[in-house]
This record gives C-alpha cells, structure tokens and sequence, in this order.
C-alpha cells in the first residue's frame, strides 16, 4: 500500500465518522405526512407524462437549490410542483429529502392527480390547481409532546419561555426571500419556522403567525409541538434544562427525550472512533511491515 492510498483510506474514515455523527442528531428523512388528491389519472395517460416530468425536474433541482418551481411543459395538461426543504441546510441534505419523497409518494399516492408530502427536512407538492405563489394557512398536521419526566424543566417557567422564542420566529427581520427558514430561542427552550419559497416575506410571516397561535393553544402543557400549514410550519421544544448545550437540531420525535438521545449518540460516536482508530493502527502495520519504515522503497 503506497503512502497516498494510505491517506486516502484515512481520510475516507474519518470523513465516514463525520457524517454519521451528524446523521446521529436527526432522521431528515423522517416522515411527517402526506395527502392525495382523491381524483386519479390513467396510466399511460398525457397527464401523466406531465406528472412525471415535473417530478423529474424537481428530482434534478434538488441537488442545486433548496427551493424550486416546475410547470409540466405547455404541450401536455397542466401540472405544476414545487418543493422546498430546510434552507439552513447543505443542499445536499435536500438531494436526499427530496429523493426520498418522491420514492414514498410513488406508493403513498400511486396515480393521484395531485399530493403532498412532508418529511422532516423537506416538502413536495404537485397538482393542476395553480398554488404556486397563493399563501395557504390551513392547519393540515399537527403533533405536542409531553415534558421529559428527569428534564429537569420548571413547569413555570416553560410557557413563558416557549412564548418568547416562538414570538422571536414571528418578529423576526424579514429576509428579502420568501422561502425563510427563522429560529426562536429563550431560556431552555428554542424554536424554528420554515416557509415555501414562493411566499414573500410579508405572506410568510402571517403564516408563521398563525402556526405560532396553534402552537400556543394547542400544545399549551407540552414541552414540544409542531404545526404545519399548507405553506410553512413551526416547531418548538425544550432542551433538557440539566444540561446546557443547546441542540440546534428540533428533535425527531415526539415526545422525546433530548439528553438520552445525545448521550446514546456520544458513546456511538466514541465506538466508531475507537473502531477506527484500531483500523488506522493495523493498516499502518501492513503497511511498514511491507515496505519498511522508509516510505517509498
Ligand atoms: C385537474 O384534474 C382533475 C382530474 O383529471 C380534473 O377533474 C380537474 O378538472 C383538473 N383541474 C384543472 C384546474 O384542470
Ligand atoms: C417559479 O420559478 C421561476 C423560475 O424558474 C421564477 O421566476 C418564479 O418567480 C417562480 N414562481 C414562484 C411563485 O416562486
């Protein structure tokens, strides 16, 4: 083994450590919801072919950009789609979202006119309705968890916090693109909201607003909840108040457990490594063994 392969394998592992550390924190392609249209199209169908060239097109997209639009070329019926994931997120992470998306919709919504799905770092619609660039505020899906019975938070204290930092995703300073991705943050408790990119900043903070105002109302005991309109959604939870790291990541699932989560993902991050590390010894032992201390030889 020459020297470069040598460093080539090493940093192929160590890149491998990374990305598994970070895939520790959350399932960004974990479902959330669908809905389908009731009306059906036939196989073999123009409507089809429409369907599938925008899904085709939104596929491509996604490897570049973390929002976009697509209109099904004007020869064929109309068919329009757009999807939009987490825009604080490397796009690639949206290559993958929106990979995964369309493979579910294939069996959650075989041959349907229109549909949406929401996993947890992306959204996909398409449809023959023209909703592209109309706000939506209607609440389709909505979850609250319950408090962590050890996290150590003062049930006092939560509402007041949890208030704040989903005050801070409605005031916040509007960015000049629609397609916002805002967070909230106050004592333990932190707070995130994502819009469809073809909303302007205005439409997108009145749809915040009313997400927020079902946050309030309707997870008012829990210490996580999360709202999705038809285009934005928001979503709140505690940290563990024992610890002090804040998690910059909304956890997966509700209700959860934020500090088993972090601790079961530090020991796997730590045997990966000790693993790795004895990889990298009896590579480097073959290695001299077979050409000497002197490299190159
Ligand atoms: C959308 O497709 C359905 C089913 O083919 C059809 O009934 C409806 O009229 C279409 N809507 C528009 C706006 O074209
Ligand atoms: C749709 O995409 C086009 C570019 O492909 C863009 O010019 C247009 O503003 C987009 N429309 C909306 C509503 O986002």
């Amino acid at each position: 083994m020459s020297v470069r392969n040598f460093f080539l394998i090493s940093l192929f592992l160590i890149i491998s450590i990374c990305t598994l550390h970070a895939k520790a924190d959350e399932d960004f392609n974990g479902f959330v919801y669908a809905g389908c249209s009731q009306p059906h199209y036939d196989p073999g169908s123009s409507y089809e072919s429409s369907v599938n060239s925008v899904l085709t097109s939104l596929s491509n997209a996604a490897s570049y950009t973390t929002y976009t639009n697509i209109t099904a070329p004007s020869t064929t019926p109309f068919v329009c789609g757009l999807f939009q994931c987490r825009s604080d997120l490397p796009v690639s992470f949206c290559e993958s979202c929106i990979h995964d998306a369309i493979s579910r919709l294939s069996t959650l919504c075989p041959s349907a006119t229109g549909a949406a799905v929401q996993l947890r770092a992306c959204f996909l619609k398409y449809g023959n309705d023209s909703f592209l660039g109309k706000p939506d505020n209607t609440v389709l899906y909505k979850t609250c968890g319950t408090p962590e019975p050890n996290g150590g938070y003062n049930d006092a204290e939560l509402p007041g916090m949890r208030d704040a930092a989903l005050g801070a995703l409605v005031a916040a300073a509007a960015p000049p693109s629609g397609g916002a991705y805002r967070i909230g943050g106050s004592g333990y408790v932190q707070a995130m909201s994502q819009c469809v990119g073809d909303l302007s900043a205005n439409e997108c903070t009145d749809c915040v607003r009313v997400a927020v105002e079902q946050l309030k109302t309707e997870c008012s005991l829990a210490s996580a909840g999360q709202v999705y309109l038809g285009k934005c959604y928001a979503r709140f939870w505690a940290t563990n108040s024992n610890s002090n790291s804040a998690s910059t990541y909304p956890p997966s699932i509700f209700p959860y457990h934020t500090s088993h989560g972090g601790e079961s993902g530090k020991k796997l991050a730590i045997i990966i490594g000790v693993f790795i590390a004895l990889a990298i010894v009896i590579v480097a032992c073959s290695f001299i063994r077979r050409n000497g201390l002197v490299p190159g030889k």
